[in-house]
């Protein structure tokens, strides 16, 4: 049961989201605003919206936004106790928006995995993860990515000396994962075509050892900045950035050992840290960011070497976005062969990474070769 001071901070941030105000980026404003909220209670703030939009269609919408926060922890709390007591029938019709089930299948423990409440993931930087452990503290492993930690503690990272040292990043474990199929070595020429804040181009540059040299794009300034400040942090400086909004011609003439792009997409793979999405996100969304991320992909094909990789990956789960966009770009391109993914020991050259599997974001990756 949430205290009354906790449901009024969250009633008031709930009555600022709408669809041109994301949950995350109220809850952002709102403690902008309010400084003075103790640590504890923004975590319980935070915890509150969230839960909301996950439990949101189960509350009585005629309801004062007080009430139903109230109603959705509850119904939360004994989600947690028995998530069993929740039906998978139930799940499928009020989790997720009505059109989602025509894109992917809705199977009980996805449902009931996006029900909760999500993992924080860190990368350590290479073969430093059980040092930064043990620093930190409550911290847990993987077998799935040597540097990944499931951090369960309490503390602010973004306080912590070992974040400011650039120790580690905070990454999910399904992003990691694609840095970890990319697999480029030192020395090798990168391209990073959708690079944003540059999570994972900071992973490739790991990879490299901070050699060779990868070409960092993205259509905005201000995730290439972002992404400079964080490559300072990291100390790596094998990097290039260059604006490019994959319309017009290449930022380079180079040829590439390895492109990577980790396209826009739906962020359906996303729904069980940000919910408020599942609500805001619609089929023409799905449509239209399928056509995006094919024409990207199109536009880098030839910038690869002869034998160099092109990595595709998306946080989404959507049939369109996924193996439609890889099966069509594999027909137009017969000099470009699936290629095994270098990952989790796949013998597949396209792999879905479902939530419930990693206690992660959802995510597709699938990577070719170029023959010759
Ligand atoms: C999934 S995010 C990339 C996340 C990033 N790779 C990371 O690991 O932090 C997709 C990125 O594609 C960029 N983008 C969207 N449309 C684009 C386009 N047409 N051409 C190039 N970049 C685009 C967005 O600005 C966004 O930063």
């Amino acid at each position: 049961m949430a205290d009354s001071t906790t449901l009024n901070h969250i009633a008031r941030i709930l009555a600022n989201v709408s669809p041109s105000m994301p949950a995350d980026a109220a809850l952002r404003r709102y403690f902008y605003e309010h400084k003075y909220l103790a640590p504890q209670l923004r975590r319980a703030v935070s915890k509150g919206v969230f839960t909301y939009f996950r439990w949101k269609n189960w509350v009585n919408p005629k309801a004062a936004l007080q009430t139903k926060a109230d109603h959705a922890l509850d119904l939360d709390a004994r989600f947690k106790q028995n998530p069993n007591s929740t039906k998978a029938e139930a799940l499928a019709v009020r989790a997720v928006p009505e059109w989602l089930a025509k894109e992917m299948e809705l199977t009980p423990e996805y449902l009931r995995q996006i029900q909760r409440e999500p993992a924080l993931w860190l990368r350590a930087r290479p073969g430093k993860a059980h040092k930064l452990a043990d620093s930190l503290g409550n911290c847990k492993f993987t077998d799935h990515a040597p540097d990944a930690i499931n951090y369960v503690g309490e503390k602010d990272l973004f306080r912590t000396a070992q974040f400011h040292e650039g120790q580690f990043e905070i990454q999910d474990l399904s992003s990691q994962l694609v840095g970890i199929a990319a697999a480029p070595s030192a020395g090798q020429t990168w391209w990073d075509a959708c690079a944003g804040d540059g999570g994972k181009t900071l992973h490739l540059a790991d990879q490299m050892q901070n050699k060779g040299l990868i070409w960092v794009t993205d259509r905005s300034e201000k995730r290439l900045q972002t992404f400079k400040k964080r490559s300072t942090r990291a100390k790596l400086y094998n990097h290039r950035s260059a604006l490019w909004d994959g319309t017009a011609g290449l930022p380079t003439k180079a040829k590439f050992d390895g492109i990577l792009v980790d396209a826009p997409c739906s962020g359906v793979g996303t729904w069980q840290r940000n919910p408020h999405a599942r609500w805001t996100t619609t089929m023409d969304d799905v449509r239209e960011l399928a056509a995006v991320q094919l024409e990207l992909l199109h536009r880098v094909a030839g910038s690869l070497k002869p034998g160099g990789r092109l990595i595709y990956a998306v946080c989404t789960l959507t049939r369109s976005e996924t193996t439609d966009v890889a099966n069509a770009f594999s027909a137009a391109h017969p000099e470009l062969v699936p290629a095994l993914l270098q990952v989790l020991g796949s013998q597949l050259s396209a792999q879905f990474l479902w939530p419930q599997d990693f206690n992660a974001n959802g995510m597709f990756i699938a990577s070719w070769t170029k023959t010759g």
